[in-house]
């Protein structure tokens, strides 16, 4: 009986059947004709029974050889058919659109860059520093030396015997001043470390450190900068007003508040019914600081301040835990995606 079957005749045959189809509609049939539940393939399958037993398992085998190969072919063809229809087709213009996910600055970041781009279009350079610093650069040029008090006020961390994440931005005020020529301008936004934790304080912080030097420098120069930098950030109307203060590396010192931009003065919550925030510390450099420089106090003079970014972001935005900003909670930071 098997050798009525002519398999090769048979194989050819759907091969060039399969090739003719163009598409699914005309492959369909033909794949049903071979492979179907009453196709050339099953009715081959039935005459099993009429075949010798001693060729049962060779004729089984030829069956299943061709039904492997027809499905092959069939398949190989569907993919054709799949590829060449053209895009158009896949297509529907009428089911809404998918939204790309797009990330966003965070808010720290957004700060950062708004207060750089203020500083730069004055002509101030945007400069770093490494966030683990020596004393030297984070205490004792800034006019703080050991056993200072202040060194105790800023709870550090200390990495080594005499190195420590730095506390402050303010150490770039003395990298740039010893690798830049004079007169200079620089900003330097970075984080800084101290211990301490809760609601308003975080172990990591920004800081933006200012620092303009050059001869005649004046306290003059330092409010009107600053008065323009709060306007830029909280608003054209914003004034500005600066108390008496102490920081070791300038002198005289102050820390500046900003009219209330949510009541414009009157007095609110925000402001604890001052009608004023406070929001930065400042100066004229101390001369104990160029020296430690080279640089001479009675040719060059010089204003200095640092900002606290987060403080800045939580005005801004009205945030009331500090620690929002680390907890990367994209509920959180996608509120920010309006902002590019
Ligand atoms: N480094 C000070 C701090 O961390 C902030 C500061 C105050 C920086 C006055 C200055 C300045 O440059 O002039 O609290």
């Amino acid at each position: 009986m098997q050798n009525d079957v002519d398999f090769e005749t048979l194989k050819t045959e759907a091969e060039k059947e399969i090739a003719s189809a163009t598409n699914m509609d005309s492959l369909l049939p033909i794949k049903g004709k071979w492979i179907g539940k009453d196709g050339i393939i099953a009715g081959l399958m039935g005459q099993i029974r009429t075949v010798a037993n001693d060729q049962k398992k060779q004729y089984g085998a030829s069956v299943n050889a061709l039904k492997t190969h027809i499905t092959e072919k069939i398949q190989e063809k569907i993919s054709q058919i799949e590829d060449s229809r053209s895009a158009v087709e896949w297509v529907d213009l009428s089911l809404p659109g998918i939204r790309p996910k797009a990330g966003s600055l965070h808010p720290i970041t957004r700060v950062i860059r708004q207060v750089s781009s203020i500083f730069e279009k004055m002509g101030f350079s945007v400069e770093s520093g490494p966030e683990i610093e020596t004393e030297f650069y984070n205490f004792e040029a800034l006019n703080v030396p050991a056993h200072h008090p202040a060194r105790d006020t800023q709870d550090t961390f200390f990495v080594t015997q005499d190195r420590v994440l730095r506390t402050q931005t303010s150490g770039i005020q003395i990298r740039t001043m010893q690798a830049a020529s004079l007169p200079l301008r620089m900003i330097a936004p970075g984080k800084v470390f101290r211990v301490d934790h809760d609601a308003t304080h975080s172990p990591v912080f920004h800081q933006i450190e200012g620092l303009m030097v050059d001869k005649d420098v004046h306290f003059g120069h330092l409010k009107y900068i600053l008065r323009l930098m709060m306007r830029e950030l909280f608003g054209q109307e914003r004034e500005v007003r600066f108390r008496p203060s102490f920081f070791p590396f300038t002198e005289p010192s102050a820390e500046m508040d900003v009219s209330c931009f949510q009541c414009g003065g009157k007095g609110c919550k925000l402001c604890k019914h001052t009608g004023w925030i406070e929001v930065l510390g400042c100066g004229m450099v101390d001369p104990n600081v160029f020296l430690a420089v080279n640089i001479d106090p009675d040719v060059y003079s010089g204003w200095a301040f640092g900002i606290g970014v987060e403080r800045i972001a939580m005005m801004q935005y009205g945030i009331s835990d500090i620690r929002a900003f680390y907890e990367n909670d994209v509920r959180f930071l996608s509120q920010f995606s309006f902002v590019i």
